[in-house]
């Protein structure tokens, strides 16, 4: 197995980067559970370099179980990234990892995310420049081009090894797919067979069972496999590809209630006060039960019973009264193999940014 910068992984499984997701109590639950590497969700390299109050709380991690903690940036220009990645290091990071994917226009509009794709040296002296800078292993996350007249994947993968990049992750859509069709995983095995064993790739993209990351292994030749929404209320999915059982009642029931309390204190800790207002527990209480109901819906997936519960805990803003619904749901809950198999609908991208 190709290592990345100095680090040999534990095994091929990697948990994506996921905007209000990839949070620290997730990264642990899913490192836990056996994901051998788990980035953070993206960080802006403006915010960072700025000393951001809000973007530094983003930064928090487990350095007991985070190990290698990779922070993924986002951003635009060379210098200021370079200079956030130096910061990221200050509070931990281990690795760099670079978002050049990012489809929302929020993030492309000042050339960061998958516009990074429209510019391979640029792309290039980012790399360079954090490497430089840092001295930190860099890795990268692209999808195969801007658009279907853009597929510049191989050109991109040259570029930024030619900068010194330690491991490529692909998203094989281009970013005017979204998150529509199927990731194409011939370009998978496309970008392995052209890249070789200069660094190790990593294959992104509908791994949503155990099975498929193995058949992605199988048909690409990638190094590595990562998992975004497969993980989705399925962390449990990193142990069973490493031949693990599926989860027993009660320990899915355990997980999900920890999870809950680990994501409300996570989210209400270290908030910043604004001039003159206030900090209310109590609001930011509810905000953290609020923010945790998509991760809910989630874990019930594939469980009878689950759309009465979402729209049961839609209604439930206390933090009590959500445990004893999750005790009460999960406890007595039963595997709907034909609703597993169900898509779980388009998660939106965007709002997920916030
Ligand atoms: C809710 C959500 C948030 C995401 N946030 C990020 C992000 O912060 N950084 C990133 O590189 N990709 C992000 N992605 C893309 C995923 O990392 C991944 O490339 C994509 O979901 C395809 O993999 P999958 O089919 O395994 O989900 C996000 C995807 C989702 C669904």
């Amino acid at each position: 197995m190709l290592p990345i910068g100095p680090y040999t992984l534990r095994n091929r499984f990697i948990l994506a980067p996921m905007a209000g997701v990839s949070e620290k109590p997730f990264r642990v639950i899913a490192f836990q559970l056996g994901a051998a590497l788990c980035p953070t969700e993206l960080i802006s390299a403006q915010g960072l370099f700025r000393i951001n109050t809000r973007t530094l709380r983003y930064l928090r991690y487990e350095p007991s179980v985070e190990v290698p903690y990779s922070l993924q940036l986002f951003g635009g220009e060379p210098e200021v990234m370079a200079r956030a990645a130096v910061i990221a290091k200050d509070y931990g990071a281990q690795i760099i990892d670079i978002n050049m994917g990012c489809p929302v226009k929020k993030v492309t509009k000042s050339g960061a995310g998958s516009a990074m794709m429209c510019d391979p040296s640029r792309a290039g002296d980012v790399v360079r420049q954090i490497r430089e800078a840092t001295g930190l292993p860099v890795t990268a996350k692209i999808r195969s081009g801007w658009d279907a007249n853009a597929r510049n994947f191989l050109e991109m993968a040259d570029a930024l090894g030619a900068a010194g990049v330690a491991a490529l992750a692909c998203h094989p859509r281009t970013r005017a797919q979204g998150y529509s069709g199927k990731a194409d995983w011939d370009v998978l095995k496309a970008l392995k067979a052209h890249v070789g064993n200069r660094f190790p790739v990593i294959g992104n993209g509908d791994v949503k069972k155990p099975a498929d990351a193995v058949r992605m292994l199988e048909q690409t030749g990638v190094d590595y496999v990562m998992i975004g929404r497969g993980a989705l209320g399925n962390p449990w999915i990193f142990r069973e590809l490493l031949g693990g059982p599926a989860p027993t009642t009660e320990e899915r029931c355990a997980l999900v209630l920890r999870h809950f309390r680990e994501h409300v204190a996570f989210s209400s800790e270290g908030r910043v006060q604004k001039a003159d207002v206030p900090i209310d527990p109590e609001r930011t209480e509810l905000q953290a039960v609020r923010s945790f109901r998509n991760h809910l819906a989630w874990y019930a997936h594939g469980l009878f019973g689950a759309s009465t519960f979402r729209g049961r805990i839609n209604g439930l803003d206390g933090r009590a009264e959500v445990e004893s619904a999750v005790e009460q749901f999960f406890l007595g809950a039963r595997v709907d193999h034909a609703a597993q198999d169900e898509e779980q609908g388009d998660i939106d991208y965007r709002s997920a940014l916030g």
